[in-house]
């Protein structure tokens, strides 16, 4: 069998691009925040991480010019070798910092960060319970490390301890965990989950990918319960509010020591480029002197999921800029996505198993609130093709 025969049978893609309803690398020739160019007409974006809006920031754009002016393109190399840069290092101890942390340790991206962080804590002899909508990376890590690997149900801190009862007394255990699930936009429950890591002696990464720039004025997920000392890890990531791209782990410093000497994919990798680096310390800055772009994004989605259920649109547990318009299927979703980028509006399809069908809109802090009607009109008038309500039960 030629491994590469698997090219030929893979035709779903290619079915779906001949009914026009492809809707994955769609290239775009502006990309500015609320509002992207495609094919030379301006589309109100409601897909993006770029929460604060800060990607078209003046000074978050002057200082990534500026690192490229004083250390070039590249590291290329490890920071670990050659390519560590004194930026780094600032960016790690403004980091640390803002999360109320001994340290921080930069990779290249958000993916990287818990690739490297979880393959390098744990061993096939250990045990990892990770949420049922546990992000791509963190599931990669898990598997990468060979330790055994446990899902519990979505957000349940009874269904979380029920699985470390099971397991044998003396078994080193980790928990990991979304500070914000990015498909449903709900919110961890933190205070639980906290609460039954400490009971069962398990450690608790919080991915808080979605978090930060977001909850607690920016300052994230443990920080939103008051709950900073209970989490032991955060990985966090610059290319959702951060307005750049890669990654970090942020804990106390014995940690950070450990993983710099141990997460493969920090010592195997070359460093975070200057200008990307400059980018997220800048735009850390900004959301540290300015929360209010967290607060206006947050009260954004709200205008938005208010109006949706005006209009009988379920948007489940969102509670975040992240909201989900859930779909009857495949089809519906795809078609619905072609329709709403005809009337002007960018959303993500999302089809199983990444989750159930549905779109994945979310809002910035610099979006308009003429964009934001404009967006919620598209919505309306497509809102039969969305997955309906449920009936209420007859009493
Ligand atoms: C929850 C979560 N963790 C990690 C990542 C990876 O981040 P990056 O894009 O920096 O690789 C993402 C990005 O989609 C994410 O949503």
């Amino acid at each position: 069998m030629d491994v590469f025969a698997r090219f030929s049978t893979f035709t779903a893609a290619r079915e779906v691009i001949a009914a026009g309803l492809y809707p994955y690398f769609l290239p775009l020739d502006g990309h500015e925040g609320p509002t992207v160019i495609r094919d030379g007409r301006e589309i109100i974006m409601c897909g993006s991480n770029n929460y604060l809006g800060l990607t078209g920031d003046l000074r978050v754009r002057a200082a990534a010019r500026a690192a490229v002016d004083r250390y070039g393109t590249s590291c290329t190399g490890s920071r670990f070798l050659n390519g560590n840069l004194t930026l780094h290092q600032e960016l790690e101890a403004e980091l640390a910092s803002f999360y109320g942390k001994q340290a921080a340790l930069v990779m290249s991206t958000g993916y990287q960060t818990n690739l490297g962080v979880i393959a390098a804590l744990l061993t096939p002899r250990d045990h990892v319970l990770i949420d049922q909508d546990a992000h791509a990376s963190i599931i990669d890590g898990c598997r990468l490390s060979g330790a055994r690997l446990r899902r519990f149900e979505h957000n349940d801190a009874g269904s979380l301890e029920r699985a470390l009862a099971a397991l044998p007394e003396d078994a080193a255990r980790l928990v990991v965990v979304d500070g914000v699930y990015s498909m449903e936009g709900d919110i961890c429950d933190l205070p639980a989950i906290s609460r039954v890591c400490r009971a069962h002696g398990a450690r608790l990464i919080v991915d808080d990918a979605h978090g930060l720039g977001v909850l607690a004025g920016g300052r994230g997920t443990p920080a939103h319960f008051g709950l900073t000392d209970e989490v032991d890890l955060v990985t966090v990531t610059f290319s959702k509010s951060l307005a750049s791209l890669g990654g970090a782990v942020i804990g106390d410093e014995d940690a950070i020591h450990y993983l710099r000497h141990h997460a493969r994919s920090l010592m195997f990798s070359a460093s975070l480029p200057p200008a990307d680096t400059a980018a997220a310390l800048t735009a850390l800055r900004i959301l540290r002197d300015e929360p209010e772009l967290a607060y206006r994004a947050r009260k954004n989605a709200t205008y938005v999921r208010g109006e949706l259920a005006r209009v009988g649109v379920d948007t489940g547990s969102s509670d975040t800029p992240v909201v989900p318009l859930h779909t009857p299927g495949t089809t519906e979703t795809l078609t619905l996505w072609r329709r709403l980028l005809d009337r002007g509006v960018y959303v993500n399809p999302v089809l199983p198993p990444a989750a159930s069908p549905r779109l994945r809109t979310s809002y910035m802090a610099s979006h308009t609130p003429e964009q934001l009607d404009r967006a919620l009109d598209a919505f309306a008038a497509e809102a039969h093709l969305l997955r309906q309500p449920e009936p209420a039960a007859a009493t």
